[in-house]
């Protein structure tokens, strides 16, 4: 399967990256800023740190770890698992010491793992949205009910659909059903084109409805700094 994101990424950390990775949507094109978004460290005292820590424990679920900031932070203090669907990436965490690297597919849970296995959950990055639709969505917040113990804990991402900013973002498409969107892009690395990405994107709110019969409550929401309001992560309980 074409990876040009995965690869970009792995190249990048094996100082072999010669070409930009760009994200398209028709005419629009931006260079995907890899160093930036993947290669900085997580330290204990950056901003957003002191909240997951409140809210994470171990065992831990790292949904779509990319190249391994989180685990790599996290499994220096309780058992993390680092699930990735890029095999390239799951080759990245390895050699940057990744100690629980799994190839797998965030939707497909109960293929991987047993019943209460992690207490807490991660994905950061906004790749929930891949679920594509609200009916998916539910289908996979079952599937990490089931994963996870009675008290359990996630807290998962996405851009809010009823802030400006998120409407400015490549790739975005408007739904008139308050509370949703969708965006869609694709990556292209060195000629080689990647799928088209379908996002759906979802309020809190949109949330909240959708936990409703999997198992799961939303807690809390917490927005990003100043200007970045439009992306928020949100805290999802065990009921
Ligand atoms: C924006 S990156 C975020 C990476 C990392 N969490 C971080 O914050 O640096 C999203 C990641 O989700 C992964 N991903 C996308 N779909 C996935 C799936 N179905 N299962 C597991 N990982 C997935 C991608 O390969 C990518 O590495």
């Amino acid at each position: 399967m074409s990876d040009p994101f995965g690869r970009a990424i792995r190249d990048f950390h094996r100082g072999e990256q010669d070409e930009p990775l760009l994200q398209l949507d028709g005419d629009e094109v931006n260079e995907h800023p890899i160093e930036e978004f993947y290669f900085g460290e997580r330290t204990p005292d950056q901003d957003g740190t002191e909240f997951l820590e409140s809210r994470l424990e171990g065992p831990l679920l790292d949904l779509g770890a990319g190249a391994g900031r989180d685990s790599l932070y996290f499994q220096d203090r309780f058992e993390t698992v680092a699930l990735e669907v890029s095999d390239h990436l799951v080759a990245t965490m390895r050699e940057r010491g990744v100690d629980d690297a799994r190839l797998g597919d965030m939707f497909a849970l109960r293929e991987g793992f047993g019943r209460d296995r992690f207490s807490s959950v991660l994905a950061y990055g906004t790749q929930l949205g891949l679920a594509r639709s609200m009916r998916r969505l539910r289908e996979f917040l079952g599937d990490l009910a089931h994963v996870t113990a009675d008290d359990a804990t996630a807290v998962l991402d996405n851009y809010d659909p009823e802030y400006d900013e998120t409407r400015e973002l490549l790739g975005y498409r408007h739904d008139p059903t308050p509370g949703l969107g969708f965006r869609v892009m694709h990556f292209e690395y060195e000629g080689d084109v990647g799928d088209t990405l379908l996002f759906r994107l979802f309020s809190p709110d949109r949330l909240r409805d959708a936990c409703v019969g999997t198992g799961w409550r939303l807690d809390e929401v917490n927005r990003g700094a100043v200007s970045n309001e439009y992306h928020y992560q949100a805290v999802l309980e065990k009921e």
